[in-house]
């Protein structure tokens, strides 16, 4: 779908036709001015809980509550008009039962104004899934890496290499048959990541996928190099923001502390 064809925002039944059609385009977005500018280029918007690290410092996504999934979602739907908001739903909230899932889902639709939630998790959340979408609750899967559970996975490690593949064939199967209008694949071999975009009817969006996956989504702290630390090899840095603001900061704080700023033009008169 061409950027602006519409000012209607986009649905999740939306970026499901998109499979087969035209790449779908997908970044993170966190806070009302980054979303304004993704909200102009993008299908659909994630409000990943990847805030944990990006926007809150934490060690992993573990610790992501569902205030601040909402506190950042409403942010995001009040100021993008036209893309798609999705929603994390963060770790612990949904693993349980189906019933807490939807209890969790709702709340997160009622109080931000978001058209979808994602999840994590492969075939062990189908059932979860296909409850969600029968109840009006649009879902995004997640499979491959999936970054909550790094504990049990043992780090970030790529999936879905030699033994891992067919289980990952199956996961994807079951999130795509459940109903999952799209699927997020994760850190995964480039082959069977591609094989699973030939093999499921929704469309799966790549990150450290395969160019072959329906869409592609990055955290956008990633493409704007807001952590010269952090780079990881799936992401490709399209600004260097970080040292943008290093230099900008550092030029203020001279400037303050030789007097040169405020300017006459920066005061009022008496
Ligand atoms: O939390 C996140 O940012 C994600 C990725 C898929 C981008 O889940």
């Amino acid at each position: 779908m061409s950027q602006h064809r519409t000012k209607r925002r986009l649905t999740a039944p939306d970026i499901a036709k998109l499979k087969g059609e035209t790449p779908i385009v997908s970044l993170t977005a966190y806070t009302a001015p980054i979303a304004a500018i993704v909200d102009k280029h993008c299908d659909f918007i994630l409000v990943g809980d990847s805030l944990g690290m990006t926007v809150y410092g934490m060690p992993s996504t573990v610790g992501v509550t569902m205030e601040m999934m909402i506190a950042h979602g409403e942010a995001v739907v009040r100021s993008s008009e036209r893309a798609l908001v999705v929603i994390d739903m963060p770790f612990g909230s949904y693993e349980e039962s189906p019933n807490q899932a939807f209890r969790n889902a709702s709340r997160i639709l009622k109080e931000t104004g978001c058209g979808a939630v994602k999840l994590e998790g492969g075939a062990h959340m189908a059932e979860t899934v296909a409850f969600l979408t029968a109840r009006g609750v649009p879902v995004l899967g997640h499979i491959g890496l999936t970054p909550q559970a790094v504990h049990a996975l043992g780090g970030y490690k790529v999936q879905g290499r030699a033994s891992d593949a067919e289980r990952l064939m199956a996961d994807a199967h079951a999130i795509s048959d459940a109903g999952a209008f799209g699927i997020v694949i994760e850190k995964s071999a480039e082959p069977i990541s591609r094989e699973i975009t030939a093999a499921v009817p929704a469309p799966t969006i790549g990150i450290g996928a395969s160019p072959a996956c329906d869409g592609q989504i990055l955290v956008v702290d990633d493409i704007l190099g807001l952590f010269p630390d952090f780079r990881p090899k799936f992401a490709k840095v399209y600004a260097e923001l970080a040292e943008a603001a290093d230099v900008a900061i550092g030029a203020y704080a001279g400037e303050v502390r030789s007097r040169a700023f405020p300017e006459a033009k920066h005061t009022f008169k008496g």
